[in-house]
């Protein structure tokens, strides 16, 4: 049987988006031969312009070497006027794209459609029901030939009330099954290499518990601060909200979890719902003890984040959050989760370190780590950027007399695969979405719970009027950070150091 046609819908299609990430990635799964039979692209959005002028736009963004398949992948890119508030607009875009996959050979029964909303996030919920009202959202009988899927863009909410209220809304017009919450850092290699590593491996599984793992480090570091316009978006959000929210706590939930009964959507997700639940929610006391916030301050030649264009000058916004997490479950009670993320820091990276406990007699006098402390050769550490790679930190003798001990590493570089490039996270993201796997995607009680435990912590700093630490760009943080590691548990990585 031949396969069905896909249409992806993009609405928001002039915008930054569209042309940086989503159309090069529908490309790259072109030229990779990803996609399992024909696939058109219809951009959607207001501004007036032609197809030809739309596929001139998005030209400027290809890369060179992919220049060659655009050419041919151009032809089933097209551009539509519309309002996607306005009822005409819409139903006109119906008539468009019916006529496009008749075009192909195709009733609109059998081409699967995927609308992506690349729209600002107040608009999610009006233009899906405008769509839903439309009848373009539902396929008869269901399931049918002809499915029909949403892809919602991040920030799904700015806290616990809002995602509630946008999940309803979306609800009333299409199933859970329907919604496809993207999150890219789920996109990257390295981080579905947790998986990988955890859960194709015999020799981790059995370290991977409180009794042999003493910390766990998720670090998401930015150079970048909030110059080139995102001063007022980001003054409303903060480190928190924009980042441990999704990112952090994502790759937080795939190392945390428990085996999944199968890598389906359902079992997978299901796993790292209840790491969220375990999460518990911080009382006032722990965000005072166990949180830092901080904001970058005016250092050499670079403007502070309160003299940033669009931050109100009395802003209380942190650009940097560090915490010290814990998941009351039973494999991982007791254990620290150092969460930190934050803007103009020393280096751009972002890392998992697994710390593992000391070994339980140290018989040939290793050196001590950390001042007093006894020694703790191993530590695993996953790179998820901008290296892509996992290296476990050993001790071994030093050659020559004696039992003298020297730390080094067991190293695996994504670079040294022969695979050529890894896909970009919105390619893979997007050839998912068009297949139906949501494996890859959050559910809808998965933000909800995230953002209950960010709202805890939001809500503790509130009523503590907790103090905002300061440091200076180019660092890796404010010295209160250091303090979330206690007694011997070492000190935060460095993204360069191996052990
Ligand atoms: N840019 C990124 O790298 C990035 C990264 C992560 C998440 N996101 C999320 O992705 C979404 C889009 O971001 P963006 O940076 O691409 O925003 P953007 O550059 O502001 O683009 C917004 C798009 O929405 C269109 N639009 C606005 N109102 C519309 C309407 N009523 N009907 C039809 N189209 C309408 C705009 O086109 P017209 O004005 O022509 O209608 C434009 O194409 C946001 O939710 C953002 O948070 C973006």
């Amino acid at each position: 049987m031949e396969p069905n046609l896909t249409q992806i819908v993009i609405i928001g299609a002039s915008g930054d988006l569209t042309a940086r990430k989503l159309i090069p990635g529908l490309l790259g799964n072109d030229i990779a031969g990803a996609f399992d039979g024909p696939v058109q692209v219809v951009g959607v959005s207001r501004t007036a312009m032609s197809t030809e002028e739309w596929r001139g736009e998005l030209e400027e963004w290809i890369d060179e070497d992919a220049l060659e398949g655009w050419a041919s992948f151009k032809e089933g890119v097209h551009y539509h006027v519309a309002d996607a508030l306005e009822e005409e607009g819409v139903e006109r875009l119906k008539e468009r794209l019916d006529a496009l996959c008749e075009e192909e050979g195709f009733g609109p029964r059998e081409t699967g459609r995927l609308f992506y909303l690349a729209l600002k996030p107040s608009l999610f919920a009006p233009a899906v029901k405008i769509l839903s009202e439309q009848g373009m959202l539902a396929c008869l009988p269901d399931p049918c030939a002809g499915w029909r899927r949403l892809v919602v863009e991040k920030p799904f909410g700015v806290d616990l009330e809002s995602a509630e209220a946008l999940n309803r809304s979306l609800l009333e017009y299409v199933r859970e099954e329907q919604i496809y919450r993207i999150d890219h850092y789920l996109g990257k290699e390295t981080v579905q290499n947790i998986i990988a590593l955890r859960f194709q491996n015999a020799i981790f599984e059995p370290l991977w518990n409180n009794k042999h793992i003493e910390s766990v480090e998720i670090t998401v570091a930015e150079t970048v601060g909030v110059e080139g316009g995102r001063g007022a978006y980001y003054d409303e959000s903060g480190a928190l909200r924009d980042m441990v929210q999704n990112h952090v706590l994502q790759v937080l939930a795939l190392v945390a979890m428990e085996p999944p009964n199968s890598m389906r959507a359902v079992d997978v997700r299901g796993e790292k719902v209840k790491v969220f639940r375990a999460l518990g929610l911080m009382t006032d006391e722990e965000v005072e003890r166990d949180v830092v916030r901080a904001r970058y301050v005016e250092t050499g030649d670079h403007v502070g984040y309160l003299e940033e264009e669009g931050v109100s000058s009395d802003s209380h916004t942190e650009t940097y959050v560090a915490i010290r997490a814990k998941i009351h479950n039973w494999r991982w009670s007791g254990v620290p989760f150092l969460l930190r993320t934050g803007k103009a820091l020393e280096r751009r990276y972002t890392e998992v370190v697994l710390r593992f406990r000391t070994p339980p007699l140290d018989l040939l006098n290793g050196p001590p780590v950390g001042g007093n402390c006894s020694l703790r050769p191993n530590a695993l550490r996953i790179q998820i950027q901008p290296e892509e790679s996992v290296r476990l930190g050993l001790l071994v003798k030093e050659p020559g007399a004696g039992m003298v001990m020297r730390p080094t590493t067991l190293k695996f570089d994504y670079d040294d695969l022969e695979a050529g490039d890894t896909a970009p996270a919105y390619q893979r993201l997007l050839l998912d979405a068009v297949e139906g796997n949501a494996t890859l995607f959050i559910r809808g009680d998965e933000v909800e719970e995230a953002w209950r435990f960010v709202d805890a912590i939001h809500d503790g700093w509130e009523r503590n009027g907790a103090p905002l630490a300061e440091y200076d760009i180019g660092t890796m943080g404010p010295d209160e950070a250091d303090g979330l590691f206690r007694g011997c548990e070492g000190v935060w990585g460095d993204g360069v150091s191996d052990v």
